[in-house]
């Protein structure tokens, strides 16, 4: 069963322009540094909310999956919605189990916050690509 949601993905041609804006229009303070996750092809940047947090996300490199998206999508849009499951292999077999299309071959990856992931194919999800992420465990 899905827990909180953790943040909302957004793509961008640009991390550092869309926290700058949400910055300077929406008023957001909590705005991280931008890192790149070369195996993903993605440069990451969150902005802190008091309830959750915005993923921007940029491609990286020549390969990155996010290119076609934003070949569609060129001034960027909303990506995916990220949830927390207690364990990541668990809602992974219970996905499979309940014949969801888990990408990736069901292969969890480390995600941006270091904990595996999983994404949902949005057929599964009303059209949205649905990250679940295990929760990080205290201390993280
Ligand atoms: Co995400």
């Amino acid at each position: 069963m899905i827990g909180r949601l953790n943040h909302i993905g957004i793509a961008t041609p640009s991390v550092e322009k869309t926290a700058a804006m949400y910055r300077d229009l929406y008023g957001a303070t909590k705005i991280g540094k931008a890192f790149v996750m070369e195996a993903q092809g993605v440069k990451v940047l969150f902005v802190d909310l008091p309830n959750a947090q915005l993923e921007l996300v940029e491609p990286y490199g020549e390969k990155s999956p996010l290119a076609n998206f934003l070949k569609k999508n060129p001034a960027g849009g909303q990506h995916h919605v990220c949830f927390e499951v207690p364990d990541i292999i668990a809602a992974r077999d219970d996905m499979v189990a309940k014949g969801a299309t888990v990408l990736n071959d069901g292969e969890p990856r480390i995600g941006a916050h270091g904990t595996p992931v999983i994404f949902v194919h949005p057929k599964n999800s009303g059209g949205v690509l649905v990250e679940l992420m295990e929760t990080p465990k205290a201390g993280h």
